[in-house]
């Protein structure tokens, strides 16, 4: 009897010694508890409402950084930390149009509407169906054609900026813009850069990050010098973030220590549930809350938010 109980005991503790315990000692088993605290610190806190509507153009002449994700998310974010929220497409693709659910077919009022033929910001707006508080200013294919057509228009640098403030007047109650900008340095980028005080810029954790980016700082220190004095780099966001790589982490160094005050300390994974979300008209945020690239994100717009907050009082 004995030896029986005794081998049972062995087997026991064999077998427990074999199964990863409820520790962290696996990077999966690390992964899903550090998200599992992340959604808990974060999930259902409101964030501070700013005193003036923030207006944040999100730039990078690069294509395919992950600005218009970076500004879906962050806006839905927002919107679902109790803030109302604003997308403003400015890109002719309109790929964030799509990744709301937003209808932007020809025939839709767009913001070229407004960039072009003065029609009022507030008409072309339309709500997301899947995010209370989210809107956001279609583009339709129209806009290929602004960036030619505003060269000849009159305020061509400033008509966003005055279809903003016309909003204001009208007392549109949005706590965020976020303006989604064409992968150009062209006239609609120039409009988002008149019409915003911050640029936020997102930087793909990849061989050639920072290509590019001297040019980007040197066309807003132009705008800031004879369009709009206010102007400047309020934040970076590093996305598609790989964990394994040395690579991402080396890019995260440098971009840091070039940019210490602007760099957020969250970073974006990189991960397919984000990717997967726009052929749903969906952002991030509702199509997998729990993905990393979800939490990842709820997390940059709280520091969006709480920095915002930090540099009023
Ligand atoms: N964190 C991420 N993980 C995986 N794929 C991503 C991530 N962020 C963006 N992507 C994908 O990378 C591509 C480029 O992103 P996008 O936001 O469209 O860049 P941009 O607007 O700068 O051109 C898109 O296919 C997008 O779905
Ligand atoms: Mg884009």
């Amino acid at each position: 009897v004995s030896t029986e109980v005794s081998t049972d005991l062995a087997d026991r503790e064999a077998l427990a010694a074999a199964i990863p315990t409820a520790g962290e000692d696996t990077p999966v088993a690390k992964e899903l508890a550090d998200n599992t605290r992340r959604r808990i610190q974060l999930t259902g806190r409101t964030f501070p409402k700013p005193s003036a509507p923030r207006v944040i153009t999100v730039a990078n002449q690069k294509g395919g950084v992950g600005k218009t994700t970076t500004t879906v998310n962050i806006a839905a974010a927002l919107a679902q930390s109790g803030l109302k929220a604003l997308v403003i497409d400015l890109d002719p693709q309109g790929n964030a149009s799509t990744a709301l659910g937003i209808d932007h077919h020809a025939e839709v009022p767009s913001i070229y509407d407004v960039l072009v033929d003065g029609v009022a910001l507030l008409e072309v707006v339309q709500p997301c169906s899947t995010v209370p508080h989210l809107h956001c200013a279609p583009a339709t294919i129209d806009l290929a054609g602004a960036e030619i057509e505003l060269v000849s228009l009159v305020a061509r640098e400033s008509r966003l900026q005055k279809a903003i403030a016309a909003a204001a007047v009208q007392g549109h109650d949005f706590d965020y813009i976020l303006i989604d900008c064409p992968p150009s340095l062209g006239l609609l980028t120039v409009n988002a850069m008149v019409a915003a005080s911050e640029v936020f810029i997102p930087i793909q954790c990849e061989y050639y990050a920072l290509e590019g980016l001297s040019q980007l700082l040197k066309n807003i220190d132009l705008v800031k010098l004879h369009l709009n004095p206010a102007l400047h780099v309020s934040t970076i966001l590093l996305t598609m973030y790989d964990g394994r790589t040395r690579l991402s982490a080396q890019v995260a160094d440098e971009v840091r220590e070039h940019f210490p005050e602007q760099v957020l300390r969250t970073t974006v994974p990189r991960s397919v549930r984000v990717s997967e979300a726009p052929s749903f008209g969906e952002t991030v945020m509702t199509y997998d809350p729990g993905s990393s690239g979800a939490l990842a994100y709820l997390e940059a717009a709280s520091e969006l938010a709480d920095r915002g907050a930090a540099v009023r009082s």
